[in-house]
C-alpha cells in the first residue's frame, strides 16, 4: 500500500457508479466542485453500454476491474463488499487513495473509519485505504459526539428506523412492489424489526455494525450501546430514537447548545423535530426532541434523522476526500 499521503485529486474513479450511493456521489462531487480532471465510472457487466452524466458530459460506464483503476489518484468504492475486498487493496498498492463505502474494511485494524467532524484526526497516517461507516452509524455518532464532549458518555440505547434505500436500488424497488427478497417481510405498509440477517447472539448484522463501528469511531472500545434496527417503508432518511446516559448530568438546554455548536448538526429546540421526508437531500444531521428521562438525571432522549444516501454515504465520503486535499500530506 502507498505511504501515508494526501490525495492529488486528478483522476477519480467511482466503483458502483450506477447504484444509489454511486449516483449520489456524482451529484455531491458536482455540487461541492470537487477537483476532478478525469472521472472514471465503473459498475458490473450488467451496466455495460450505460452512460451517466457528470458536469454536463456523458461518460461511459466501464467494467469494474483493476485495469480500469490503473493511474487513478482517488477511488470511491460504492459497490458490493466482496468487490472492495478483491480490488481495493490492489488499487491502494498502485498509489490510489481508496475511500470505501462498503462494510469490507471498516473494522480492519490500521484502516481508519472516519466521520470527519467526529474523528477526522484518524486520517493521519492512513495507508491508502480509508473506510466510511455504515449509513446508520454516521448520524448516530454525529449526535453522540457533542454530548460526549459536553458531559461524557456512559451508555446509549437506540432504536433506528431505517429507510429502504439503505438496502440499495432493489430495496427501493421492493417498496414499490417488486419482489427481490431484500427484506424478510413485506415492507409496504409495515415495519420490520430486522435489518440484514441474524447472528447467533440474537442481534442482526446491521445492529452489530452500529455497535462496533460506533466504538471504533469514538475510540471508546467499552462503550455500552444497546440497539434495535428496524426497517420502515420510507424511501430515504434514517431516523433514530436515542437514550443517552452521560457521565455528568446535562440539562436539555445544555445538550442543545453543545449539539448546535457542532459542525454538520442542526438542532431543533424543545418539542420540535424533523422527519425523513423533510430532510431528504440535505447533508446535515438533525436532532430534536431533546428531553430528560423522567427516571434519571443523567439520561436524555434525542430524536435524530439524516439522509442515508447523503451524509450517511456520499457526502461523508467526499468530505473525507476534501479533508485529504485540504490538509496536504497527513
Ligand atoms: N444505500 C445506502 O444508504 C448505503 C449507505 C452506506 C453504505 N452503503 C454501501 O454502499 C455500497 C453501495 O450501495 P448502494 O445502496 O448504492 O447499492 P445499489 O444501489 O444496489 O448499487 C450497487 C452498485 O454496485 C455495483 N455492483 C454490484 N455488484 C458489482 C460487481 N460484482 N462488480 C461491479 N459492480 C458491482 C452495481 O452495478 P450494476 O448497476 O452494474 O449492477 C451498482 O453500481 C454497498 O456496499 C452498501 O452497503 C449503502
Amino acid at each position: 500500500m502507498r505511504a501515508a499521503g494526501a490525495v492529488s485529486a486528478q483522476t477519480v474513479a467511482v466503483v458502483g457508479a450506477t447504484g444509489l450511493v454511486g449516483g449520489t456521489l456524482l451529484r455531491v462531487l458536482e455540487e461541492r466542485r470537487f477537483p476532478v480532471r478525469e472521472l472514471r465510472l465503473l459498475a458490473s457487466t450488467r451496466s455495460s453500454g450505460a452512460r451517466l452524466r457528470f458536469r454536463g458530459q456523458e461518460l461511459d460506464v466501464r467494467n469494474a476491474e483493476l485495469a480500469a483503476l490503473e493511474g487513478a489518484d482517488l477511488v470511491f468504492f460504492a459497490a458490493a463488499a466482496e468487490l472492495s475486498r478483491s480490488l481495493a487493496p490492489a488499487a491502494a498498492e498502485r498509489g490510489a487513495v481508496v475511500i470505501d463505502k462498503s462494510g469490507a474494511w471498516r473494522m480492519q485494524e490500521g484502516v481508519p473509519l472516519v466521520v470527519p467532524e467526529v474523528n477526522g484526526a484518524a486520517l493521519r497516517g492512513h495507508r491508502g485505504l480509508i473506510a466510511c461507516p455504515n449509513c446508520t452509524t454516521i448520524g448516530f455518532v454525529m449526535a453522540l459526539e457533542p454530548i460526549r464532549r459536553a458531559a461524557g458518555l456512559r451508555s446509549v440505547v437506540v432504536t433506528t428506523l431505517q429507510a429502504v434505500s439503505g438496502a440499495g436500488r432493489e430495496g427501493v424497488e421492493e417498496l414499490e412492489g417488486h419482489d427481490h427478497g431484500v427484506f424478510p417481510r413485506r415492507i409496504a405498509g409495515n415495519v420490520v424489526p430486522q435489518c440484514e440477517s441474524f447472528r447467533e447472539d440474537g442481534y442482526t448484522t446491521e445492529e452489530a455494525k452500529l455497535l462496533h463501528e460506533t466504538r471504533k469511531i469514538l475510540d471508546l472500545p467499552e462503550l455500552a450501546v444497546s440497539m434495535t434496527c428496524v426497517r420502515v417503508p420510507v424511501v430515504a432518511g434514517h431516523s433514530a430514537a436515542i437514550l443517552v446516559e452521560t457521565e455528568r448530568p446535562l440539562a436539555p438546554a445544555e445538550a442543545e447548545e453543545a449539539l448546535r455548536a457542532f459542525p454538520g448538526v442542526v438542532v431543533l429546540s424543545g418539542n420540535e423535530y424533523l422527519t425523513p421526508a423533510e430532510i431528504a437531500g440535505r447533508d446535515e444531521v438533525f436532532v430534536g426532541r431533546v428531553r430528560r428521562d423522567p427516571g434519571h438525571p443523567n439520561r436524555l432522549w434525542l430524536w435524530q434523522v439524516a439522509d442515508n444516501l447523503r451524509k450517511g454515504a456520499a457526502t461523508n465520503a467526499v468530505q473525507i476526500a476534501e479533508a485529504l486535499l485540504n490538509t496536504g500530506p497527513l
